[in-house]
């Protein structure tokens, strides 16, 4: 019996739902060494993997002159069902690197090929995005992360809805659109959507037509090299009834920054779900210095505006993390040693105090039992 349970457990990160799925893969992988059986695994189907979650490139098929559809088939475990609006961490190997980044599905779920799919606006600045969007070649095996994230719309949906987005904020939002239509649900949905220009509009063709197509989706398209940015102190004249809707809002710092001081004064804060996709900064990073991972025996010399998490995936450390923004709080460690300087705020945290590796910085030196 006890054979049993420890051979149906799922490996870490994996989708418990059919436990069964999981015997042969935790004999495989845990009756024999540790490494072997994995690689036997692989060499037959790339897919395969007791140890952690994988998908293949389908395809990347171009949206608008900056931005992509990523379609991924995945491999062994992947849940079958998430929640539309939910996120998933992509693992791309570069120059002998993994590198990690969250992105919101814009698939629905469920599809019986076990293909999923995201939609990567290229970022001019960015490192992963801009190699996601121009240079994924379809057939590349890529790592997975179970998807997560609470910025999904509530069962049962409420029957007025706003959705405010801005460019690549609209990912998780066409997802919830595509589930209502698919489920054939019809809140009444008001949509006011941002970006430069008509051609800079990720999916317009397909917000357009179901805006054509029934009357409860309004869309509000902006075009903001026109129009100017979003202004929610607009939202009385753009969305009389704003008060009684409940809101799901996905863009820019600068516009959620906008929604959520809005939405604080009017007492309606419960009212508001946002997705953040990227956290502001301060100018002050951490000083930089040593950082020692004490169960790894490892450490590095580090500037003062690489994370605690970058450092550690670096040297090949086995890092907790989610969307690596400093939202979900995955990431989150006791400080066994020294100081860090939290990159959003520069606030120095010290020893004893519980930190996010993702979004902290080494401040002098600093110790973490990984
Ligand atoms: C929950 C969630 C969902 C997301 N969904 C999507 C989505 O659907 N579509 C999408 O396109 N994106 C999405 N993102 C954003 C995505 O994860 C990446 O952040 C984005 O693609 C940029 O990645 P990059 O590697 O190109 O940029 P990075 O190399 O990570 O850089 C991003 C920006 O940060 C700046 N930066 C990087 N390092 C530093 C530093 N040390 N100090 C100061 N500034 C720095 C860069 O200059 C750049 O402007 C999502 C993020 C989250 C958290
Ligand atoms: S990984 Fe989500 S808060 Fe750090």
């Amino acid at each position: 019996m006890n054979l049993l349970k420890w051979s149906k457990r799922p490996t870490r990160g994996v989708s418990a739902k059919q436990p069964e799925i999981n015997i042969l893969r935790g004999l495989v992988a845990r009756a024999t060494t540790p490494l072997l059986p994995d690689d036997y695994l692989h060499l037959i189907n790339p897919l395969w993997s007791a140890r952690e979650l994988r998908g293949r490139v389908v395809d990347v098929v171009s949206e608008t002159s900056d931005t992509a559809t990523v379609t991924i088939r995945t491999g062994w475990g992947f849940p079958d069902s998430y929640k539309p609006g939910q996120y998933v961490g992509i693992g791309i190997q570069i120059d002998g690197r993994w590198h990690w980044r969250s992105y919101s599905l814009t698939s629905i779920g469920a599809s019986e090929d076990k293909v999923i799919s995201i939609t990567v606006k290229a970022n001019p600045d960015g490192f992963l995005s801009t190699h996601l969007v121009d240079g994924l070649e379809p057939g590349t095996i890529i790592r997975l992360q179970s998807p997560r994230g609470d910025f999904h719309l509530p069962e049962p949906v409420p029957e007025r809805i706003l959705f405010v987005t801005a460019g690549s904020g609209i990912t998780p939002v066409i997802a919830m659109l595509r589930q209502l239509r698919s489920h054939g649900q019809t809140p009444d949905v008001v949509h006011i959507h941002s970006a430069p220009t008509r051609g800079d509009v990720i999916f317009l063709d397909e917000m357009e037509s179901l805006a054509g197509a029934v009357d409860h989706y309004q869309l509000s398209l902006q075009f903001t090299h026109e129009v100017g940015r979003f202004d929610a102190a607009r939202l009385d004249e753009w969305v009389p009834d704003w008060r009684e809707r409940e809101c799901w809002a996905c863009g820019p710092i600068a516009m959620l920054d906008d929604m959520e001081a809005h939405y604080e004064n009017g007492g309606l804060r419960d009212r508001l779900h946002i997705e953040r996709f990227t956290i502001a900064r301060t100018d002050h990073g951490g000083e930089g210095g040593t950082v020692t991972f004490s169960t790894s025996g490892k450490s590095a010399e580090l500037d003062g505006a690489t994370t605690l998490l970058e450092a550690g995936e670096d040297l090949g450390i086995q890092m907790p993390f989610g969307c690596r923004m400093g939202i979900c709080q995955t990431c989150v460690v006791p400080l066994a040693g020294g100081f860090v300087r939290d990159l959003r705020t520069g606030e120095e945290r010290r020893e004893g105090e519980r930190i996010q590796t993702c979004i902290s910085s080494v401040s002098g030196e600093c110790t973490l039992d990984l």
